[in-house]
């Protein structure tokens, strides 16, 4: 039976129907709201806004449940490879094997840039963060591709979305690769999609390089781990510039860099550098964690907390317990690991963190990871992107066949009421 809710405002009722998804979660819709009662809602960083109805993703924060089109997050990254992921992400369903195939090879044959769109890389100064240079080129792109820029036209966003997912990673080892001064290699598409990656970040071309498949099976890992999350601060971006009817690169461009924030994305390297620092000044565990605990010290302890996830999240507990067979396979005795094992042993014992709920999120270790694998710190964030794009680019997709009308949030104003102009001389 459908449910109703009702709402009592200066003595006046008004209902509202209750809508419910699948996994039993229910939102209240209040389209006419304020055109029954003259009231908007207000409620500043979203906490219980829901802006979609989504098949794509389901999250139980507290349960620390992440389920992709029904499947969980364990199974997929103990299972499936991360193109396989992208498809079901953007298609709803796991390919079968042809069409797996013709995926993966309508990806693989988009993997160079235009020779053009490699000056932008020399335009950037050398130490130019990778995510502003990754945000400007996938900008960039929608300027080499006029013809497949209409949001409406399903063929033109299939061909712009296996671009995007294409050329990233070349995008991204090419910002590496600018970065130090060397040349950048071109695709090689007999490789697999991050054999591919790893060979454009650190071959030369003077020598031959041999992937390491303990390394690439890590990285795909973490790119199936990061794959999608439903409407956080990046794919509400994206989705908010869409319903814009912006192409998919600008939206993209935007989302990339809503990720780049220490509070979203950017807290792997955070999470790092604040390891790193633990180390170099000599600090306990106890005493970072007593920092961040501290009202007057801006700190936070950087990987824990999270907007949804109040028990675990998901994503943490499977790079950890693989980050340590991870780091024995390669050989890394790596001592940030154990200070982030440390702080973290010490924050779950503080009432501070049990009471705010704040646990390790999916940034706590791989930065730890990525860091023994060999990505330069300042590429985290970006491998964080890579993994994230068709996240994005299925919500954009999904916001589109839902005929979304465009974001445009409202406010309660509190500034000065109707005031007259004074002339300057006279203020
Ligand atoms: N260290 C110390 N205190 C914290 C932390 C932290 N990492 N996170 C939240 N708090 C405190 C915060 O000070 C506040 O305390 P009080 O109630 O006394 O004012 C309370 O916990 C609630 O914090 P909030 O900022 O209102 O919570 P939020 O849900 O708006 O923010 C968050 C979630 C992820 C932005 C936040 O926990 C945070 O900044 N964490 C550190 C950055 C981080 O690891 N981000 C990655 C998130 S997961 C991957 C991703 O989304 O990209």
């Amino acid at each position: 039976m459908a449910s109703t809710g009702r709402i009592e405002i200066d003595g006046k009722t008004h209902d509202f129907a209750v809508t419910e998804g699948t996994e039993g979660e229910r939102a209240i819709h209040i389209e006419d709201l304020r055109a029954q009662t003259q009231c908007i809602t207000l409620d500043p960083g979203y906490k219980n806004t829901g802006s979609c109805e989504s098949a794509i993703t389901f999250i139980d924060g507290e349960k620390g449940i992440l389920h992709h089109r029904g499947y969980s997050i364990e199974d997929l990254a103990s299972n499936s490879s991360f193109l396989e992921v992208a498809y079901l992400l953007i298609h709803g369903e796991l390919p079968t094997q042809s069409e797996y195939e013709m995926f993966r090879s309508g990806v693989t044959i988009h993997t160079m840039l235009h020779e053009d769109l490699k000056d932008f890389f020399s335009a950037f100064p050398k130490d130019a963060h990778p995510m502003a240079v990754c945000s400007a080129v996938v900008a960039a792109l929608s300027t080499f591709y006029p013809e497949d820029l209409d949001p409406n036209d399903s063929e033109q966003v299939m061909n712009s979305a296996e671009r995007l997912i294409a050329k990233f990673p070349t995008i991204a080892a090419y910002a590496h690769k600018h970065s130090i001064g060397h040349p950048c290699l071109y695709p090689d598409n007999s490789l697999s999609y991050v054999e591919n990656f790893l060979t454009m970040m650190f071959g030369t071309p003077c020598d031959e390089y041999e992937v390491d498949p303990v390394v690439a099976r890590a990285i795909e890992m973490l790119l199936i781990l990061h794959a999608d999350h439903e409407q956080n601060c990046s794919t509400s971006t994206v989705r908010l510039v869409g319903s814009s009817h912006a192409n998919l690169f600008a939206s993209i461009s935007a989302g990339i860099n809503a990720l780049w924030g220490p509070r979203h994305g950017g807290a792997n390297q955070q999470v790092v550098e604040m390891l790193e620092s633990i180390a170099e000044e000599g600090l306990t565990a106890r005493q970072f964690v007593d920092r961040a605990k501290d009202r007057d010290d801006t700190s936070r302890l950087m990987g824990f907390g999270h907007r949804v996830y109040r028990n675990y999240d998901p994503r943490a507990r499977v790079i950890k317990s693989s980050a340590d067979d991870v780091l024995a396979k390669l050989g890394v005795d790596d001592k940030l690991l154990e200070i982030a094992i440390d702080l973290e042993r010490i924050a779950l014992e503080e009432d501070y963190f049990a009471e705010r709920r704040l646990y390790p999120n999916v940034d706590f270790y791989s930065g730890v990871i990525f860091k023994a694998l060999g990505i330069p710190v300042q590429s985290f964030t970006v491998l964080f992107a890579m993994g994230r794009l068709p996240g994005w680019i299925a919500q954009w997709m999904e916001l589109h066949e839902q005929e979304q009308a465009i974001g445009r949030p409202r406010q309660i104003y509190t500034g000065p009421t109707s005031r007259k102009y004074t002339p300057i001389e006279t203020r």
